[in-house]
């Protein structure tokens, strides 16, 4: 089972960015979680970040082909892009929506997503375990198609 887990603006911040909200954590060291547990479950997974909505558009319509299930964390696109909306309808790869942060229970720009409408689900407010959890609901999804 392959797993791709794409990262929006500002994620490469992690570590120093508002550590309040988001916590300690780099995104390298939420690769380093998840490649562990990714080996517990037998998954093979890669994880790719950029400040760039036309690169997160691209990477979802490649995952297309030889990629089972996207884990994505659109950061603040999720909020605005339609572009990733219809990325994600048209891709027909399974997307679970993830976030560190719980956005509802933030500011109010932060409580509509423009992605979960197509999105399998959505794991949100567990920091880097939100991570973790989203794995597993991927590998769930990914059993489901046996
Ligand atoms: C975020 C929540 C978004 O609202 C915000 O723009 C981010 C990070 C999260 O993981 O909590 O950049 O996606």
């Amino acid at each position: 089972m392959r797993i791709l887990f794409l990262n929006g603006p500002n994620l490469n911040l992690l570590g120093t960015r508002e550590p309040g909200i988001y916590g300690r954590q780099t995104l390298s060291d939420i690769e380093a979680r998840v490649r562990a547990e990714a080996s517990v479950v037998g998954a093979t997974v890669e994880f790719r970040q950029t400040n760039h909505e036309g690169e997160l558009v691209t990477w979802i319509q490649q995952a297309m082909s030889g990629w089972d299930v996207v884990v994505l964390n659109a950061a603040a696109y999720t909020h605005s892009s339609i572009a990733l909306r219809d990325a994600i309808a048209g891709s027909g790869v399974p997307v679970i929506e993830v976030h560190l942060s719980n956005v509802h229970s933030r500011e109010t720009f932060r409580h509509h997503s423009m992605i979960a409408g197509v999105c399998r689900g959505v794991i949100a407010g567990f920091g880097p375990e939100s991570y973790i959890l989203a794995l597993r609901a991927a590998v769930t999804l990914t059993d489901g198609q046996k």
